[in-house]
């Protein structure tokens, strides 16, 4: 197996934890804009994870791209049109900064409904990033 099918798989696979946990994420931020619940670590662990999963995700993809560079390899080369690479990467860097926000501007509003909001506002906006930003032609899983 290849680098590049290694990195790859990992990609493609991280990928999905990447949309179960902003899916969580913002289910989890809106249900408490009620402001019935505090924010306790409990409710901050989405967010977190969330985070995380697409910071692996984007240093996974620039691995993947400083790679195929330096193979050759034409990335995306079946998506139809050439801007599709840039979109991809853009969009994909963009929702790792708002993800990073989701957390960072949760902790630090002052309210307990304000934190909610900010993790709402944040996951929301870094979901509908990766949403636009996903190869939907390629394997839903990688193949081994
Ligand atoms: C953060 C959200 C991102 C998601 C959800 C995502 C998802 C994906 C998926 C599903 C694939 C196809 C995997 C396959 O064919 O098995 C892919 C390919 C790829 N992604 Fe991402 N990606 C993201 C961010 C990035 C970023 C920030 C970069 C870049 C710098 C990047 C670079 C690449 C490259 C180079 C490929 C391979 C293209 C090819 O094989 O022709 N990705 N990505």
């Amino acid at each position: 197996m290849s680098f590049y099918a290694i990195l790859l798989a990992l990609h493609n696979l991280n990928r999905w934890l990447v949309l179960l946990t902003g899916v969580w994420a913002v289910i989890q931020s809106i249900s408490g804009l009620n402001g019935k619940r505090p924010f306790t670590p409990a409710e901050r662990r989405p967010v977190s994870m969330f985070m995380g999963t697409l910071h692996l995700q984007v240093v996974l993809g620039l691995l993947l791209f400083a790679y195929m560079g330096m193979q050759k390899i034409p990335v995306f080369a079946g998506a139809g049109r050439s801007s599709f690479q840039w979109e991809h990467l853009g969009l994909g860097v963009l929702a790792a900064v708002f993800g990073t926000l989701a957390s960072t501007q949760s902790r630090k509003a002052g309210s307990e409904v304000g934190k909610y909001r900010a993790a709402a506002l944040w996951s929301g906006l870094a979901l509908l990033m990766i949403l636009g930003a996903m190869p939907w032609f390629r394997p839903l899983l990688p193949h081994f």
